[in-house]
């Protein structure tokens, strides 16, 4: 199957995904938790010498993952699927380059991965495909006896988080979310801030995915084969993680506090269709597509414990790269892009450099790991810090930093928002994904 082929059943299956979906979604979100299982959280990994992966989609971020974790000792890359052939072959090839040893490779057909996850000898199964495909993949390496990792978000419906969590407490497999925003400098140096009591009692934080895809979205390869027809079916926050995971991290989220209620609105939208006029043909079939998904998308979350998140949407709009990152209290406040800092007491009320803070606040990770993640690693170096991280935890037995109710909790803003968008921004609550375990101590 060629790229072009790929882009055409996606769209129809996309489609009927996201109706079906939604409703299904819905409806589930209003129900109690479900059936009680056992936690996983906290659920140590097994201790291992070596860790053996194997991945499931090998497009553009699926390589980057291969670089970062074969650039980290002890672990073994014995297996790789994709629907289109020649990717795997390539993947394969740069590894035999880089002198690892060859592969399997899946490719027959979008169920060929049902035969990766079946196999024996697998430690973890890293899911890069487009989002529709997460959560299948995720449940049947779950079901086979894998720990799995999925990118981001995890899952795009309630039903499909719940879906996961219920799978790995049936399983007691873990099912990670790879949030590499987690794993950033900035987000890592703040977290320890936070942690620390430099901003004093945490009130509110904001964040976002604002980020010009418009290029990405209307390209003929890669995101372009299936990422744009979101904003065909959905209109609300379609890629809430990359903001929402590192906030999580600094309001103790599913450990001490939860995410508990949201509201959304989306602005009109304007720029895809004004950005085709001028850059694809005017026969060009994509010209008549009609997206529902506004420009912006705007969310507040309340937690449980009543902390106020702002979380955006905005991958359309031409405009620089900016997740916001701002997290303040009682005694000050940071916020990036670029960063930023204003502690109370400070003889001028303007922000100032975080240069300062660095040697105390830097985190050991970076310490230890920043230039290597830097000569590494994507995205600024925070990709080989996550997989690095993982693959510490796989090996010493520790419990994932991200566990499967992280992953629910961060995604579920993608649903929730298109329901209270759908509602005129009315209230919607968010299912608690641990099953009223989240109010343990601060992790
Ligand atoms: N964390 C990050 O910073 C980051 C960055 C980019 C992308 N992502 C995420 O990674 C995922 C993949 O994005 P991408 O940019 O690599 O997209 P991509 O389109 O480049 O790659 C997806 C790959 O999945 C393959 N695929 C599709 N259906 C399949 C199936 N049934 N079985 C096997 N392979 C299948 C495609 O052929 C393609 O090679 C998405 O979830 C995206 O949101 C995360």
């Amino acid at each position: 199957m060629d790229d072009h082929d790929l882009a055409a059943s996606r769209r129809d299956l996309l489609r009927l995904a996201g109706l079906a979906s939604l409703g299904a979604g819905l409806a589930r979100a209003t129900q109690d938790a479900g059936p009680a299982g056992q936690s996983v959280a906290g659920m140590r990994f097994e201790v291992r010498a070596k860790v053996r992966l194997g991945f499931i989609g090998i497009g553009g971020r699926g390589n980057s993952l291969i670089d970062e974790f074969t650039a980290i000792p002890d672990v073994e890359i014995l297996a790789l699927c994709d629907v289109v052939p020649e990717k795997t072959e390539k993947a394969k090839a740069r590894l035999l380059q880089s002198g690892k040893p060859a592969p399997e490779l899946y490719h027959e057909g979008d169920h060929a991965y049902e035969k990766l996850v079946g196999r024996d000898d697998l430690d973890l199964v890293i899911i890069a495909t487009p989002w529709i495909w997460h959560v299948p993949m995720a449940l049947a390496g779950m079901k086979q006896g894998k720990h799995v990792a999925v990118e981001v978000p995890a899952a795009r419906t309630i039903d499909d988080c719940w879906a996961l969590v219920d799978t790995s407490e049936a399983t007691r497999r873990h099912c990670i979310q790879l949030e590499n925003c987690c794993y950033g400098y900035n987000e890592m140096m703040v977290w320890n801030m936070v942690r620390a009591g430099l901003f004093g009692e945490i009130t509110h934080a904001a964040c976002a995915y604002n980020h010009d895809l418009r290029e990405i979205l209307f390209s003929n390869e890669g995101e372009g084969l299936w990422r744009r027809f979101e904003h065909l079916d959905r209109n609300g926050n379609l890629y809430p993680t990359h903001g929402l995971g590192p906030v999580a991290h600094y309001l103790d989220i599913n450990r001490g506090d939860r995410f508990d209620t949201l509201v959304s609105m989306s602005s009109p939208v304007a720029s895809l269709p004004e950005y085709r006029k001028t850059h694809l043909a005017a026969d060009d079939p994509r010209q008549k597509e009609i997206y529902r998904c506004g420009d912006l998308n705007i969310s507040l979350i309340r937690t449980a414990r009543g902390k106020v998140i702002t979380l955006e949407h905005n991958t359309s709009t031409p405009q620089p790269y900016d997740r916001i990152n701002l997290v303040a209290g009682t005694k000050g406040i940071f916020r990036d892009y670029p960063p930023r800092i204003y502690v109370d007491g400070s003889p001028k009320e303007e922000f100032a450099s975080i240069d300062p803070y660095k040697p105390k606040f830097e985190h050991p990770y970076w310490t230890k790991l920043g230039a290597l993640a830097l000569e590494k690693g994507g995205h600024g170096g925070m990709d080989f810090v996550m997989a690095w991280r993982l693959i510490e935890c796989m090996k010493e037995g520790t419990a994932p930093d991200i566990d499967v109710y992280d992953a629910a909790a961060w995604s579920a803003p993608g649903p929730l928002s298109e329901e209270s968008v759908a509602r005129g921004s009315a209230p919607v609550k968010f299912p608690d994904f641990t099953r009223h375990r989240w109010q343990g101590a601060a992790g």
